[in-house]
């Protein structure tokens, strides 16, 4: 097991340590990424943080154009710390490339940064606990546009939103008093299962780049 060094707090249910629930009470602006993701691995904002073997912040450069938020972390990305390297990882690399995506210029993150048990969905008490983090990401990153991978972040922007209805065009939302674009897509494990989404997915990255060009 990869467990990040996180220092003085309690990190996640293999930490010998005491677990205090609901800290902190409110997230703190943050100067920089790295102090984001400091006081990030020490939330105990919600339940999920009982069951998780870490935080998984989002990577990625400080500063980008684009931004994909997923769900939350799965199994693997609970271990080594870092979204989406399973299997779903996988495919979205190879979707963003074959649509001519720029990796470089993508931050990769999730509305909820601490597994489901049992890769269930994150509740929406969960999502509300994990809320806060996410709008400091996209405060600090400042993307130009944000893709949604799935349901959970695309309701998590557009309430009630339908991803058969919305995906692959263009929504425009406001961040931070900041104009932003949203373009949402089907998440990569839907494409598991389901292999007749991923030419829509190929599509829908082919106009993100069309975005980021005009
Ligand atoms: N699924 C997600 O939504 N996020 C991850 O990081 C991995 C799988």
């Amino acid at each position: 097991m990869v467990r990040k060094s996180v220092g003085g707090c309690w990190s996640g249910k293999d930490d010998p340590r005491k677990f205090v629930a609901g800290i902190p009470e409110t997230v703190p602006r943050a100067r920089s990424l790295k102090q984001l993701f400091e006081a990030m691995a020490c939330c105990t904002r919600c339940d999920l943080a009982l069951e998780r073997t870490q935080v998984v912040p989002g990577v990625g450069p400080a500063r980008a154009r684009v931004m994909l938020i997923g769900e939350a972390p799965g199994a693997r990305e609970d271990l080594a710390g870092v979204p989406f390297i399973g299997a779903g990882g996988r495919l979205l690399d190879q979707l963003l490339e074959r649509g001519g995506v720029n990796r470089a210029e993508v931050f990769v993150t999730n509305v909820a940064a601490c597994r489901p048990p049992g890769n269930r969905a994150p509740l929406p008490k969960e999502i509300a606990a994990h809320a806060p983090w996410l709008e400091e990401q996209i405060r600090l990153v400042k993307p130009d546009v944000i893709t949604t991978l799935g349901r959970v972040p695309l309701t998590y922007f557009i309430p009630k939103a339908k991803i058969t209805q919305l995906h692959g065009q263009v929504q425009h939302i406001e961040r931070d008093g900041r104009a932003t674009l949203l373009l949402p897509t089907y998440h990569p494990a839907a494409a598991l299962r389901n292999r007749e989404l991923i030419p829509d997915m190929e599509n829908d990255f082919r106009e993100l780049v069309k975005l980021l060009e005009g």
